[in-house]
Parts: C-alpha cells; sequence; structure tokens
C-alpha cells in the first residue's frame, strides 16, 4: 500500500445533447467543465477511516477494526462489478443508514463505503485513511457532481491500493493516468454512481474520468476529434431536484406512451448526431452559419426535453430572458430545475454577453461565463495547490 498524501482532482460535466435519451441506448454528446471536485487522502496507522465532506457538512470516522469484522462477503465479485440492490440495501443496514432515505450525505457515504470496502477487501487488512472531498461544483445541478466524486474516490482508492500506479513522476505538478487505468477508474467510478444514482447511463463518470468532449452510446465513448472551443453561458437556476425520480419519470412516460415517447428519444438521437457532425466541421473551419446550427438545435431539444416532462419553470424563465438577448438555450443534466446551458456565439458583443449575464443574475440564478472540455481524472503535487482549494482540503 502507498504511505504518502494522494491529491486528485476530476471535472463536472455538461451534457450538449442527449440527457434521458442517453439512458435509453441514444447518444449523447459530452463536455468536461472548468469547475473540479478535489480529494486529498492521507494514509495513516491510526485504525480509523474518516470521510470528511465539506461542501455537504458530513464528517464520519469509522473503525477499521469493525470494518473489518462486518461480512461484506455480498461485495466479493468480480473487478468493478454492477452494485445490487440488494448489496446497496445490505451496505445500508451495514452503515446504520435508515432503509428508506435517500438523503445526499446518505447516499455520498455509501458509495464511499462500496468502494472502500469494494477496492481495499484485497488488502492483507483494511487501511487506515483520511479522506477529505471539497468540489467547486454545486450539488444536485445537473453539472456531474457526484461522478466526479466518484471518479476521484475510486481514482484515489485504486491508487493507494496499488491497483494502479501513481503516475506522478519527480518534478510533476500534475499528472493523468494510461489509457488502462482509467478504465479501471471509469469502472469503479460507474459503481459508485450506481449506489448513488441507481440506473445511470454512465455518461457522467466517463466525462469526469476522460476530460475533453465525449460522443456516448451504451457505454461506448469515443472523444470528439478536435471540437472547436464553444464559450458558454452556465446558469444555475438553484431549483433542487434529483436525477434518480427525473431518470424515472421519463421511464414511466415512455411505457405510459411509447409511440409518442420513442419518437421523442429518437429525435434527440438525431439532434445529437447533426450535432457532432457539425462540430466536426467546425474543427476545421468554424463559420457563424454552423453556429446558427448549433442554436437550432439546442431549441429543438429545449422543446423536446420539456415534452418528455423534464423541464421546469425555472429553466422557461432562463430561456425566455436569454431569447430576449438573441441567446438560445436548454437544460443540461437531468432538468427538472438544476442548469442550463446558453451558446455564446462568436460575434456577439461583449455588451451584449453582460446584459444577458446580468438579467440572468436578476432572476436570482448564478451565471458563469466558461468554456468546456477541461482535462479528466488527474493528480496533483500536493503542494503545488493553492487558494481555497489548499484551505478546504485542510492544508496541504
Ligand atoms: C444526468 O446528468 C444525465 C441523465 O441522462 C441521466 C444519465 O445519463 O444517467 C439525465
Amino acid at each position: 500500500m502507498l504511505s504518502g498524501v494522494l491529491v486528485v482532482s476530476a471535472p463536472g460535466k455538461v451534457i450538449l445533447h442527449g440527457e434521458h435519451a442517453v439512458v435509453h441506448g441514444k447518444v449523447a454528446l459530452a463536455v468536461a467543465l472548468n469547475l473540479r471536485t478535489f480529494l486529498r487522502l492521507q494514509p495513516h496507522s491510526n485504525g480509523k477511516v474518516t470521510l470528511n465532506l465539506p461542501n455537504i457538512g458530513t464528517k464520519q470516522t469509522w473503525d477499521v477494526n469493525s470494518l473489518q469484522l462486518l461480512d461484506t462477503s455480498f461485495l466479493e465479485q468480480d473487478d468493478a462489478p454492477a452494485p445490487t440492490t440488494e448489496q446497496v440495501e445490505k451496505l445500508k443496514e451495514v452503515a446504520g443508514i435508515p432503509q428508506n432515505r435517500a438523503v445526499p450525505e446518505h447516499l455520498a457515504v455509501l458509495a464511499f463505503l462500496y468502494l472502500y470496502l469494494s477496492i481495499c477487501r484485497k488488502q492483507r487488512a483494511l487501511p487506515s485513511l483520511d479522506i477529505t472531498v471539497w468540489s467547486e461544483l454545486p450539488p444536485g445541478a445537473g453539472l456531474g457532481s457526484s461522478a466526479a466524486y466518484s471518479v476521484c474516490l475510486a481514482a484515489a482508492l485504486l491508487t493507494v491500493c496499488e491497483d494502479i500506479s501513481n503516475p506522478l513522476k519527480d518534478g510533476d505538478n500534475i499528472s493523468r493516468w494510461p489509457k488502462e487505468d482509467l478504465e479501471l477508474i471509469n469502472q469503479w467510478a460507474f459503481c459508485g454512481e450506481r449506489v448513488i444514482h441507481g440506473n445511470p447511463s454512465g455518461v457522467d463518470n466517463a466525462v469526469s474520468t476522460w476530460g475533453g468532449a465525449l460522443r456516448y452510446q451504451q457505454g461506448k465513448i469515443s472523444s470528439l476529434n478536435r471540437p472547436p472551443a464553444l464559450q458558454i453561458l452556465l446558469t444555475n437556476t438553484k431549483v433542487p431536484r434529483s436525477t434518480k425520480a427525473l431518470v424515472a419519470g421519463v421511464r414511466n412516460r415512455l411505457i405510459k406512451f411509447p409511440e409518442i415517447v420513442g419518437p421523442l428519444l429518437a429525435s434527440i438521437d438525431a439532434i445529437s448526431r447533426e450535432c457532432e457532425r457539425v462540430l466536426g466541421e467546425m474543427a476545421a473551419a468554424p463559420a457563424l452559419e454552423q453556429y446558427l446550427v448549433l442554436e437550432e438545435l439546442i431549441d429543438m431539444n429545449q422543446c423536446h426535453l420539456n415534452a418528455l416532462g423534464v423541464g421546469h419553470t425555472s429553466l422557461d424563465q432562463l430561456c425566455r430572458v436569454a431569447a430576449a438577448h438573441g441567446l438560445h438555450s436548454k437544460l443540461t443534466g437531468a432538468g427538472g430545475g438544476g442548469c442550463g446551458i446558453t451558446l455564446l456565439r462568436p460575434d456577439l458583443e461583449r455588451a451584449e454577453v453582460e446584459a444577458a449575464k446580468q438579467a440572468l443574475t436578476g432572476c436570482g440564478f448564478n451565471c458563469w461565463e466558461t468554456s468546456i472540455g477541461a482535462p479528466g481524472i488527474s493528480i496533483h503535487l500536493a503542494t503545488s495547490l493553492h487558494g481555497p482549494v489548499c484551505q478546504a482540503l485542510g492544508g496541504l
């Protein structure tokens, strides 16, 4: 087992097109966001495992010996198995988490225990660890905060247990893992996501692991070739919602109205494919007409997402306010509140962008102007981090 401090970080994500449809086997296009989650892991010999999540005010410590005594044989399967509902229920019992409550801090603790007990069980003894996770991502806003959390946990636990090697070499401030290791990180992170979300598509953890811009369909991931550096406004309506409930709602609507909802999902699939084609053309020479096509695709998809039942009045307001400034927006992620994206064409005057941002902020929303396509899971030299990250992780 490794003995030094590890610091890893993983990005959040924005889905350009294909949310919800991707759960039903359709194509999604997703990009890594310039907002990250950071994890610091300190191995100890104090016989304790501590998980500290300052963003959600949770700190929990377990005695390694009592975890060691638990009957976790129900976890003993092949590498990165998909957690079953029975396993998750059993884990709740073991962790003393109420059966019928699914508050975010319980789910985060549960995902940690699942990954810790499953990944570390091959060690002679379960390791004593002190883990702090801190995020720049707002939770529950559709920006993949839970996936970034699971990806960080998977990467740090696999590294400390030496299932994958530490890629940070002398003199590096930051490094990334090779492809095979990223695949393993992604598989385990998907398990963490399943503990939290039930039946996610896997797109969020894939983007957080690989970074950049991805096409995702039924677990098949491919990077988009030289995607243009799109600028967007990312707006958080701050309306809370549950991804699990929204995904279940779409499934129910599909069961109830297969002839209506099936074609909507097929049309979203076609929008993702058309967007991918246009982004491919833009790699060579981006032109204003292509931005206009991207705007049309955004408008059509937003209507479809409303028809799937995952819209919200706050998102309607976001789209209306941006439209008053000539801008085109759609929800991103699960919808029902959460975040929306607004495309910024390169021909826009600075004053127009500022006016739109001000109008959105005036609605009580948080609004950031950002670029997309950040690097995936990375490992940092602990002493190279400064400012709020360093403070939040308890000083490095
Ligand atoms: C959530 O970010 C995206 C959804 O498509 C769910 C999923 O893909 O698991 C709504």
